[in-house]
């Protein structure tokens, strides 16, 4: 059949806030993951829409390695480094597990440089640690990678079953999305455990990639 176009996406949000489990439901049903447990380092995932690919930089949210999405300039050149190494190793014919490493950071710095989206995600039901969403939000936007481009960046309201949740317009006057001006962005609610509000994020993440 026809090659879906590939798409790199970096999935960020602070720790607890559902970017595992929503990636988790976007997979098709015999790949999913049953428990869900918190993301060390970060994850690769993969899942296809009708017309595209995408793999997903699945990245923790905890604090400690929440510096390593903040920093990931520095990570490009580590990966960078990484990579001529197992250039290296790979032409020495060595064995199977080093081509699997090279292949995994081979995908990290593609999602890394060549990132065509994010996907950003807050729990709703966090009002507290709002202020540190939107901390983490800024530092993001202000990446002197990140500032100077066009990337679509979808919002996910998550969390929005829970009983004290903030509404996907209360959650954007927060993060003051609104000030975000040279960027499509698209702020959905959504309920991951149940898989709710992720469909019309995909859609309208397919729909600024095309
Ligand atoms: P880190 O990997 O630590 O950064 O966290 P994460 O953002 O990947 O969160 P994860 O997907 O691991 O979910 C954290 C917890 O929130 C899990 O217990 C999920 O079941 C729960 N959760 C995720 N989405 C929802 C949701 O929409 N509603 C409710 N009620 N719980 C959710
Ligand atoms: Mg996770």
């Amino acid at each position: 059949g026809l090659k879906k176009k590939e798409v790199n996406v970096l999935c960020l949000g602070l720790d607890n806030s559902g970017k595992t489990t929503i990636i988790n439901q976007l997979k098709p049903s015999n790949a999913q993951a049953q428990d869900i447990v918190p993301t060390i380092g970060f994850s690769i995932e993969k899942f296809k829409t009708s017309s595209l690919s995408f793999t997903v930089f699945d990245m923790s949210g905890q604090g400690r390695y929440r510096n390593l999405w903040e920093h990931y300039y520095k990570w490009v050149s580590l990966i960078q480094a990484y990579l001529i190494m197992f250039t290296e190793l790979m032409k020495c014919h060595r064995p199977l597990w080093n081509r699997s490493v090279f292949f995994c950071v081979y995908q990290c710095y593609l999602v890394f440089r060549e990132g065509q989206a994010i996907i950003f995600v807050i729990d709703s039901g966090d009002k507290l640690r709002m202020v540190v969403a939107k901390e983490e939000l800024d530092t993001l936007l202000n990446h002197p990678d990140i500032k100077h481009r066009r990337i679509p960046i979808l919002f996910f309201a998550n969390k929005m079953d829970l009983r004290d949740a903030l509404s996907a317009v209360k959650v954007s006057q927060l993060l003051c999305l609104e000030n975000i001006k040279d960027k499509p962005w698209h702020i959905c609610a959504s309920d991951a455990v149940k898989g709710e509000g992720l469909q019309e994020g995909v859609d309208w993440l397919q729909d600024q990639i095309r």
